[in-house]
């Protein structure tokens, strides 16, 4: 029996790799905020799970997850970071933090390399990140990692995608057995798009969704191919489909540079 760790694991894509790993009889822990979404989710999926509730925008609840798996499972086969929270705005944590770079970047940072050890005695061990790749090499603004001298949406979006691509060199580094892939799904997934964002993105995320998205059961199919035969070192994707991994003039030091400018914030 594998065991699969779901960030996000109570809503939208996340929920769907739940659904099916526990129905393929796997071990699936599920880490998100809502108990009562995971009650649900068991309800059409019984099988040999978990639900750590936490609030991952916060470093401590990250750190505390990952000192609660590394003591809990001596190896994880697959690490699915797919927890999501849309803002639109600058908006500071309890801690002080940028919500969304503590969200989509730290807690990832603390999770992959966190892990090594567990992901490093699985057998094929994977990480797949759902950061949409492609984002340019020059997106991470070193000096102003949580933008505090100006915070824009696509400059936000573009700084963790690029980062997450980055956090992969990390990690494979340390263990080149471990598959590594940023996934985005080939088009619109119709989710919860959890979050906080003006009229315009919540209304035209929601009738597109609705149009054109496609459910989030389907969209995952590509995901499953990925965890069940995972090919060593790092690659992208959209959808089932392969994409060149971005590459800029000085990925490995940046990917050095990147982990040290964050180890100073933790
Ligand atoms: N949907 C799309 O079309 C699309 C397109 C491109 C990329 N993606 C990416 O795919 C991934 C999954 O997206 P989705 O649309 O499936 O997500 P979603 O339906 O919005 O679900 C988000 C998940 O994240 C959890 N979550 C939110 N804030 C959290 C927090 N602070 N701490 C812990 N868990 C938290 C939620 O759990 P609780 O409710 O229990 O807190 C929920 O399980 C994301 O990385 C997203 O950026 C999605």
């Amino acid at each position: 029996m594998r065991t699969i760790v779901i960030t996000g694991g109570t809503d939208g894509m996340g929920a769907a790799l739940a659904r099916h790993y526990l129905a393929a009889g796997e071990r699936v822990v599920v880490v998100g905020r809502s108990r009562a979404k995971f009650d649900a989710l068991l309800a059409d999926a019984p099988g040999e799970s978990r639900f750590i509730a936490a609030d991952l925008s916060l470093v401590a609840e990250s750190r505390r997850v990952v000192d609660l798996l590394k003591t809990s499972y001596e190896r994880v086969d697959a690490l699915v970071l797919a927890a999501s929270f849309i803002r639109q705005r600058r908006h500071l944590t309890a801690e002080g933090h940028e919500a969304s770079w503590s969200l989509f970047f730290l807690s990832k940072y603390l999770f992959v390399t966190g892990l090594a050890g567990p992901l490093g005695a699985a057998g094929k061990p994977v990480v797949v990140n759902t950061a949409v790749p492609g984002a340019r090499p020059d997106a991470i603004a070193f000096d102003d990692l949580e933008m505090a001298g100006g915070f824009s949406f696509r400059r936000s979006n573009a700084q963790q995608r690029r980062a997450n691509e980055l956090l992969g060199i990390l990690a494979t580094d340390r263990c080149p057995r471990l598959a590594y892939v940023t996934w985005g799904p080939s088009r619109l997934v119709r989710t919860g798009f959890a979050g906080e964002v003006g009229p315009g993105m919540r209304v035209s995320a929601a009738v597109l969704g609705r149009l054109l998205g496609q459910p989030p059961e389907k969209a995952v199919q590509p995901v499953i191919g990925i965890i069940d035969d995972p090919a060593p070192g790092r690659t992208s994707c959209r959808g089932a489909t392969a994409r060149p991994l971005t590459t800029g003039p000085h990925d490995e030091e940046d990917a050095a540079r990147l982990a040290s400018a964050v180890e100073r914030t933790l």
